[in-house]
Protein backbone atom coordinates (compact mmCIF):
# COMPACT_ATOMS: atom_id res chain seq x y z
CA UNK A 1 0.00 0.00 0.00
CA UNK A 2 1.29 3.53 -1.06
CA UNK A 3 2.67 5.41 1.99
CA UNK A 4 1.16 3.32 4.34
CA UNK A 5 -2.76 3.95 4.09
CA UNK A 6 -5.14 1.42 3.14
CA UNK A 7 -5.55 2.81 -0.61
CA UNK A 8 -5.57 0.16 -3.80
CA UNK A 9 -1.72 0.61 -4.87
CA UNK A 10 -1.15 2.46 -8.10
CA UNK A 11 0.12 1.75 -11.45
CA UNK A 12 0.10 2.80 -14.93
CA UNK A 13 1.39 2.47 -18.77
CA UNK A 14 2.47 5.21 -20.14
CA UNK A 15 2.62 5.32 -24.67
CA UNK A 16 2.44 7.77 -26.73
CA UNK A 17 -0.83 6.78 -28.36
CA UNK A 18 -1.65 4.53 -25.73
CA UNK A 19 -5.47 4.55 -25.45
CA UNK A 20 -6.32 0.89 -27.35
CA UNK A 21 -3.79 -0.64 -24.52
CA UNK A 22 -4.58 -3.42 -23.16
CA UNK A 23 -2.12 -3.39 -20.03
CA UNK A 24 -5.15 -1.74 -17.82
CA UNK A 25 -7.15 -4.61 -18.41
CA UNK A 26 -4.83 -7.51 -18.04
CA UNK A 27 -2.97 -5.69 -14.70
CA UNK A 28 -6.82 -5.73 -13.67
CA UNK A 29 -7.63 -9.52 -14.38
CA UNK A 30 -4.65 -10.81 -12.83
CA UNK A 31 -5.34 -8.34 -9.39
CA UNK A 32 -8.79 -9.84 -9.45
CA UNK A 33 -7.13 -13.65 -9.95
CA UNK A 34 -4.38 -13.03 -7.18
CA UNK A 35 -6.98 -11.53 -4.47
CA UNK A 36 -4.73 -7.92 -4.91
CA UNK A 37 -6.52 -4.30 -5.18
CA UNK A 38 -5.02 -2.41 -7.49
CA UNK A 39 -5.49 0.92 -9.54
CA UNK A 40 -4.25 0.38 -12.99
CA UNK A 41 -4.71 3.31 -15.99
CA UNK A 42 -3.23 4.15 -18.70
CA UNK A 43 -1.38 7.68 -19.61
CA UNK A 44 -0.56 9.32 -22.61
CA UNK A 45 3.07 11.09 -22.26
CA UNK A 46 4.18 12.47 -25.54
CA UNK A 47 7.84 12.31 -25.81
CA UNK A 48 8.59 15.92 -24.38
CA UNK A 49 6.77 15.32 -21.16
CA UNK A 50 6.97 11.76 -20.48
CA UNK A 51 10.15 11.62 -17.90
CA UNK A 52 8.33 14.78 -15.85
CA UNK A 53 5.29 12.75 -15.98
CA UNK A 54 6.58 9.39 -15.03
CA UNK A 55 8.83 10.95 -12.53
CA UNK A 56 5.48 12.58 -11.00
CA UNK A 57 3.19 9.48 -11.30
CA UNK A 58 5.54 7.47 -9.47
CA UNK A 59 6.18 9.55 -6.55
CA UNK A 60 3.92 8.48 -4.81
CA UNK A 61 2.65 5.49 -6.74
CA UNK A 62 4.63 1.75 -7.14
CA UNK A 63 5.02 0.85 -11.02
CA UNK A 64 4.84 1.44 -14.80
CA UNK A 65 4.73 -0.25 -17.72
CA UNK A 66 6.03 1.96 -20.23
CA UNK A 67 5.59 1.39 -24.33
CA UNK A 68 6.67 3.13 -27.56
CA UNK A 69 7.69 5.43 -27.84
CA UNK A 70 9.25 5.38 -24.08
CA UNK A 71 11.32 2.52 -23.47
CA UNK A 72 14.75 4.01 -24.13
CA UNK A 73 13.65 7.28 -22.04
CA UNK A 74 12.67 4.90 -19.24
CA UNK A 75 15.82 3.50 -18.87
CA UNK A 76 17.82 6.13 -19.17
CA UNK A 77 15.75 8.04 -15.97
CA UNK A 78 16.25 5.12 -13.46
CA UNK A 79 18.43 4.72 -10.85
CA UNK A 80 19.14 0.85 -10.84
CA UNK A 81 18.56 -1.67 -13.97
CA UNK A 82 18.16 -5.71 -14.32
CA UNK A 83 20.49 -7.39 -16.32
CA UNK A 84 17.78 -7.74 -19.17
CA UNK A 85 17.24 -3.99 -19.22
CA UNK A 86 21.30 -3.17 -19.60
CA UNK A 87 21.36 -5.56 -22.17
CA UNK A 88 18.34 -3.91 -24.24
CA UNK A 89 18.90 -0.81 -23.57
CA UNK A 90 15.21 -0.45 -22.97
CA UNK A 91 12.75 -0.68 -19.90
CA UNK A 92 9.27 -2.06 -20.49
CA UNK A 93 8.64 -1.96 -16.26
CA UNK A 94 9.71 0.80 -13.73
CA UNK A 95 9.61 0.05 -10.17
CA UNK A 96 9.55 2.54 -7.21
CA UNK A 97 11.77 0.92 -4.53
CA UNK A 98 10.47 1.67 -1.06
CA UNK A 99 13.47 4.48 -0.41
CA UNK A 100 12.73 6.32 -3.38
CA UNK A 101 14.96 5.23 -6.13
CA UNK A 102 13.56 3.79 -9.73
CA UNK A 103 14.45 0.49 -10.76
CA UNK A 104 14.29 -0.15 -14.37
CA UNK A 105 13.71 -3.82 -16.14
CA UNK A 106 13.07 -5.67 -19.24
CA UNK A 107 10.68 -8.17 -19.56
CA UNK A 108 9.79 -8.31 -23.22
CA UNK A 109 12.31 -11.27 -23.67
CA UNK A 110 11.36 -13.03 -21.35
CA UNK A 111 7.69 -12.96 -22.69
CA UNK A 112 8.08 -13.77 -25.79
CA UNK A 113 10.22 -17.05 -24.96
CA UNK A 114 7.33 -17.88 -22.40
CA UNK A 115 4.51 -17.29 -25.35
CA UNK A 116 6.43 -19.30 -27.72
CA UNK A 117 7.52 -22.51 -25.72
CA UNK A 118 4.56 -22.43 -23.47
CA UNK A 119 1.34 -21.72 -25.64
CA UNK A 120 2.38 -21.59 -29.60
CA UNK A 121 4.20 -25.31 -28.97
CA UNK A 122 7.69 -23.62 -30.50
CA UNK A 123 10.19 -25.20 -28.73
CA UNK A 124 13.29 -23.23 -29.39
CA UNK A 125 16.19 -25.68 -28.26
CA UNK A 126 18.60 -25.99 -31.56
CA UNK A 127 16.26 -24.28 -33.37
CA UNK A 128 17.52 -21.65 -36.75
CA UNK A 129 15.26 -18.15 -36.08
CA UNK A 130 15.64 -14.81 -38.18
CA UNK A 131 14.97 -12.07 -36.94
CA UNK A 132 13.56 -9.27 -39.05
CA UNK A 133 14.37 -5.87 -37.66
CA UNK A 134 17.29 -4.14 -35.26
CA UNK A 135 15.53 -1.60 -33.74
CA UNK A 136 14.13 -1.41 -30.06
CA UNK A 137 11.89 -4.17 -30.67
CA UNK A 138 14.08 -6.84 -31.58
CA UNK A 139 16.80 -5.66 -29.15
CA UNK A 140 14.15 -6.39 -26.59
CA UNK A 141 14.34 -10.33 -27.17
CA UNK A 142 17.50 -10.90 -28.73
CA UNK A 143 19.48 -11.90 -25.97
CA UNK A 144 16.47 -14.22 -24.18
CA UNK A 145 16.50 -15.94 -27.79
CA UNK A 146 20.04 -16.94 -27.73
CA UNK A 147 19.50 -17.61 -23.96
CA UNK A 148 16.81 -20.31 -24.79
CA UNK A 149 18.96 -21.88 -26.98
CA UNK A 150 18.43 -21.12 -30.34
CA UNK A 151 20.84 -23.10 -32.54
CA UNK A 152 21.17 -19.67 -35.19
CA UNK A 153 19.98 -15.97 -35.03
CA UNK A 154 20.13 -14.60 -38.05
CA UNK A 155 19.34 -10.89 -37.98
CA UNK A 156 18.68 -8.87 -40.64
CA UNK A 157 17.85 -5.12 -40.97
CA UNK A 158 16.86 -2.61 -44.05
CA UNK A 159 19.72 -0.50 -42.24
CA UNK A 160 22.84 -3.35 -42.50
CA UNK A 161 25.42 -1.62 -40.05
CA UNK A 162 22.35 -1.82 -37.32
CA UNK A 163 21.94 -5.39 -37.74
CA UNK A 164 25.69 -5.77 -37.66
CA UNK A 165 25.73 -3.69 -34.83
CA UNK A 166 23.59 -5.42 -32.56
CA UNK A 167 25.57 -8.70 -33.66
CA UNK A 168 28.22 -7.71 -31.98
CA UNK A 169 26.68 -6.94 -28.82
CA UNK A 170 25.39 -9.87 -28.80
CA UNK A 171 28.35 -11.49 -28.49
CA UNK A 172 28.41 -14.82 -30.12
CA UNK A 173 29.29 -17.15 -33.11
CA UNK A 174 25.51 -18.07 -32.93
CA UNK A 175 24.06 -14.75 -33.91
CA UNK A 176 24.75 -13.54 -37.26
CA UNK A 177 23.91 -10.20 -39.76
CA UNK A 178 22.39 -10.99 -43.17
CA UNK A 179 21.86 -8.41 -45.89
CA UNK A 180 17.88 -7.76 -46.85
CA UNK A 181 18.71 -8.34 -50.52
CA UNK A 182 20.37 -11.99 -49.56
CA UNK A 183 17.21 -13.23 -47.93
CA UNK A 184 15.79 -15.27 -51.09
CA UNK A 185 19.02 -16.95 -50.52
CA UNK A 186 19.11 -17.81 -46.98
CA UNK A 187 16.61 -21.09 -47.12
CA UNK A 188 14.07 -21.65 -44.87
CA UNK A 189 13.85 -21.10 -40.71
CA UNK A 190 12.17 -22.88 -38.29
CA UNK A 191 11.09 -19.36 -36.39
CA UNK A 192 10.82 -15.96 -38.11
CA UNK A 193 10.35 -12.92 -35.68
CA UNK A 194 8.97 -10.38 -37.12
CA UNK A 195 10.46 -6.90 -34.88
CA UNK A 196 10.32 -4.30 -37.67
CA UNK A 197 7.58 -1.30 -36.85
CA UNK A 198 7.07 -1.77 -40.87
CA UNK A 199 3.68 -3.50 -40.69
CA UNK A 200 2.60 -0.72 -37.95
CA UNK A 201 3.52 1.95 -40.08
CA UNK A 202 1.36 0.30 -42.79
CA UNK A 203 4.59 -0.09 -45.13
CA UNK A 204 5.18 -2.92 -47.46
CA UNK A 205 7.80 -5.47 -45.84
CA UNK A 206 8.92 -7.49 -49.56
CA UNK A 207 9.81 -10.79 -47.80
CA UNK A 208 10.26 -14.11 -50.15
CA UNK A 209 8.15 -17.32 -49.39
CA UNK A 210 11.65 -19.16 -49.34
CA UNK A 211 12.03 -18.42 -45.73
CA UNK A 212 9.20 -20.53 -44.50
CA UNK A 213 8.00 -23.48 -44.93
CA UNK A 214 5.73 -26.55 -43.25
CA UNK A 215 7.59 -26.25 -40.58
CA UNK A 216 7.94 -22.46 -39.65
CA UNK A 217 6.30 -20.59 -37.08
CA UNK A 218 6.11 -16.49 -38.30
CA UNK A 219 5.38 -14.55 -35.39
CA UNK A 220 5.18 -10.95 -35.06
CA UNK A 221 5.85 -9.34 -31.85
CA UNK A 222 2.88 -6.67 -32.25
CA UNK A 223 -1.09 -7.63 -32.31
CA UNK A 224 -4.27 -6.08 -33.99
CA UNK A 225 -3.79 -3.88 -37.23
CA UNK A 226 0.05 -3.98 -37.33
CA UNK A 227 0.02 -7.56 -37.22
CA UNK A 228 -1.72 -8.16 -40.10
CA UNK A 229 0.45 -7.97 -43.32
CA UNK A 230 3.37 -10.10 -41.72
CA UNK A 231 0.56 -12.54 -40.58
CA UNK A 232 -0.53 -12.65 -44.11
CA UNK A 233 2.52 -13.43 -45.56
CA UNK A 234 3.45 -16.16 -43.26
CA UNK A 235 -0.53 -18.11 -43.89
CA UNK A 236 0.67 -17.46 -47.58
CA UNK A 237 4.42 -19.09 -47.60
CA UNK A 238 2.98 -22.32 -45.94
CA UNK A 239 4.02 -21.42 -42.21
CA UNK A 240 2.90 -23.80 -40.18
CA UNK A 241 1.70 -20.72 -37.85
CA UNK A 242 1.28 -17.42 -38.21
CA UNK A 243 1.38 -15.90 -34.37
CA UNK A 244 0.79 -12.35 -33.11
CA UNK A 245 2.15 -10.68 -30.16
CA UNK A 246 -0.92 -10.93 -28.17
CA UNK A 247 0.29 -13.85 -25.78
CA UNK A 248 3.93 -11.91 -25.47
CA UNK A 249 2.05 -9.02 -24.16
CA UNK A 250 0.26 -11.14 -21.58
CA UNK A 251 3.38 -12.80 -20.79
CA UNK A 252 5.79 -9.75 -20.11
CA UNK A 253 2.60 -8.10 -18.21
CA UNK A 254 2.51 -11.21 -15.71
CA UNK A 255 6.69 -10.73 -15.50
CA UNK A 256 5.80 -7.33 -14.74
CA UNK A 257 2.90 -8.50 -12.45
CA UNK A 258 5.70 -10.88 -10.26
CA UNK A 259 8.28 -7.98 -10.17
CA UNK A 260 5.85 -5.93 -8.37
CA UNK A 261 3.37 -8.37 -6.49
CA UNK A 262 6.03 -11.10 -5.71
CA UNK A 263 3.69 -13.59 -7.70
CA UNK A 264 3.02 -14.58 -11.37
CA UNK A 265 -0.54 -14.67 -12.17
CA UNK A 266 -1.88 -17.81 -14.51
CA UNK A 267 -2.30 -16.20 -17.74
CA UNK A 268 -4.02 -18.79 -20.01
CA UNK A 269 -7.85 -17.33 -18.63
CA UNK A 270 -6.50 -13.58 -19.23
CA UNK A 271 -4.99 -14.46 -22.68
CA UNK A 272 -7.63 -16.27 -23.68
CA UNK A 273 -10.54 -13.37 -22.77
CA UNK A 274 -8.39 -10.86 -24.70
CA UNK A 275 -8.35 -13.23 -27.61
CA UNK A 276 -11.90 -13.88 -27.05
CA UNK A 277 -12.40 -10.36 -27.71
CA UNK A 278 -9.79 -9.61 -30.19
P1 LIG B 1 10.93 -0.32 -32.40
O1 LIG B 1 11.13 0.14 -30.99
O2 LIG B 1 9.50 -0.51 -32.79
O3 LIG B 1 11.79 -1.48 -32.76
P2 LIG B 1 12.81 1.33 -33.80
O4 LIG B 1 13.82 1.15 -32.75
O5 LIG B 1 12.62 2.66 -34.44
O6 LIG B 1 11.36 0.93 -33.29
O7 LIG B 1 13.11 0.22 -34.93
C1 LIG B 1 12.29 0.08 -36.05
C2 LIG B 1 12.78 -1.13 -36.83
O8 LIG B 1 11.91 -1.35 -37.95
C3 LIG B 1 14.17 -0.93 -37.41
O9 LIG B 1 14.79 -2.20 -37.51
C4 LIG B 1 13.83 -0.38 -38.80
O10 LIG B 1 14.84 -0.55 -39.76
P3 LIG B 1 15.98 0.58 -39.93
O11 LIG B 1 17.00 0.31 -38.85
O12 LIG B 1 16.49 0.39 -41.28
O13 LIG B 1 15.28 1.92 -39.75
C5 LIG B 1 12.65 -1.25 -39.14
N1 LIG B 1 11.78 -0.68 -40.19
C6 LIG B 1 10.95 0.37 -40.07
N2 LIG B 1 10.28 0.55 -41.22
C7 LIG B 1 10.70 -0.40 -42.09
C8 LIG B 1 10.37 -0.75 -43.43
N3 LIG B 1 9.46 -0.05 -44.12
N4 LIG B 1 10.99 -1.81 -43.98
C9 LIG B 1 11.91 -2.52 -43.29
N5 LIG B 1 12.26 -2.24 -42.01
C10 LIG B 1 11.66 -1.21 -41.41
Amino acid sequence: MPHGTDLPARYAVFGHPISHSLSPAIHRLFGAQCGIALEYVAIDAPPVSFEADARRFLADAHGANVSLPHKAAAFALADERSAAAIRAGSANVLTRRPDGRLAADNTDGSGLVRDLTERQQCPLQGCRVLLLGAGGAARGVAWELLDAGVAELTIVNRTADTAAALVGALGVTRARARYWQDLAELGSFDLIVHATSAGVLGQPLPLPHGLADAQTVGYDLSYGHGAQSFLRWARAAGARAACDGLGMLVEQAADAFALWHGRRPATDPVYARLRAEQ
